[in-house]
């Protein structure tokens, strides 16, 4: 069975500025992420990230290249009725709940907001029940909703603004680093959070990390995005197991490992984008093992191939 993916990002090209000025955040960027996937997106700071997600949400124009939900093209303008719809089924989570929530209104009024700009709601008594279940459903309780954000903390806040996405009734959705900004110790709460509203509502999610071994156990597929450009992007225990574009590599070599053996002897790997000879020999978006892809130019790909791990490791 050929799975259609519900967003397909094709090409992307984001540029800022114009003229001598002109700076490209996001260069031929492509991936598909399907229907009640969670893709990852992982780089650092800078490298194009949340330029790819407002892409999406529409709030950056595109440059280059396409953009397709359920094989609609949403890069260009759309019309009134698509505008609607897309700005209901695709929602974006914030990283920052200390900053993303409007200090002076009341949760009821953050959580209902879409739905007012949209008008999705035939009464008052039915916003109020959705904004409710909305809440119910982050693990929140509905008499939250006559409170101020000051009255709560950071993994609350965050589960307010999951609140205030879901009550959309979206189908997609761009969580922007939603759980750096928090605590070691309540990460998890919001992780799971997420993770049971993408079993119960089908969900697919971009998400959007710092850190590879955040996402690890999150992702079904991880995409790695250096400077602009994807340069790796493969199911998770396979970019973990065979990992090919240096740079992935030199990511995969800065986590930490449990076993102070293994940790003894880690030796980390830096990477230098000098090292390509691409001026000669460009590199190409290459299928090097099935559905594992990597930047490389054709002397790359084969000889990071030659060195990889014959077979991935079947479990962590
Ligand atoms: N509106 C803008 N105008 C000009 N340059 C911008 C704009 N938005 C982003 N950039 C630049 O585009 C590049 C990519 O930024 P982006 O915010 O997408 O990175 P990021 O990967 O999300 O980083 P971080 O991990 O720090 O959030 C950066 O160099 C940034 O300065
Ligand atoms: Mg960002």
């Amino acid at each position: 069975m050929i799975q259609e993916p519900i967003l397909s990002v094709h090409n992307l090209t984001v540029r800022f500025g114009t003229g001598r000025k002109a700076f490209e955040a996001v260069s031929g960027v492509s991936f598909d992420l399907f229907e009640g996937e969670t893709l990852s997106l992982v780089g650092e700071s800078g490298s194009g990230k949340t330029t790819i997600g407002r892409a999406i949400m529409r709030v950056h124009p595109v440059s280059t290249g396409s953009i397709r939900y359920r094989g609609q093209e949403i890069a260009a303008a759309v019309g009134t009725k698509d505008e609607k719809l897309l700005r209901q089924k695709i929602q974006m989570i914030f990283q920052d709940p200390m900053a993303s929530l409007n200090e002076r209104a009341k949760i009821d009024y953050i959580v209902s907001e879409g739905l007012y700009n949209f008008r999705l709601f035939a009464s008052e008594k039915e916003r109020r029940a959705r904004v409710e279940n909305a809440l119910l459903e982050v693990g929140l309780l509905p008499e939250f909703a006559s409170r101020f954000p000051h009255e709560f903390s950071g993994g609350q806040r965050q589960r307010i603004g999951i609140a205030r996405a879901l009550v959309m009734e979206p189908e997609i959705i761009i969580a922007d680093e939603p759980i750096s900004a928090l605590d070691v110790s309540i990460r998890a709460q919001v992780i799971n959070v997420l993770n049971r509203l993408k079993r119960d509502k089908s969900l697919s999610y971009l998400f959007i990390a710092h850190d590879l071994s955040v996402v690890r156990f999150i992702s079904d597929r991880i995409a790695v995005i250096h400077r602009g450009h994807l340069v790796e992007l493969a199911q998770a225990e396979e970019l973990f197991s065979r990992p090919l574009h240096p740079y992935t590599r030199a990511l995969l070599s800065a986590i930490p490992v449990p076993d102070p053996d293994a940790e003894h002897n880690r030796s980390l790997i830096v990477y230098d984008p000098s090292m390509h000879r691409y001026d000669s020999d460009p590199p190409a978006w290459s299928e090097a093992y099935p559905g594992h892809y990597v930047l490389a130019n054709p002397a790359e790909l084969t000889t990071w191939v030659a060195n990889a791990t014959p077979e991935p490791a079947l479990s962590p």
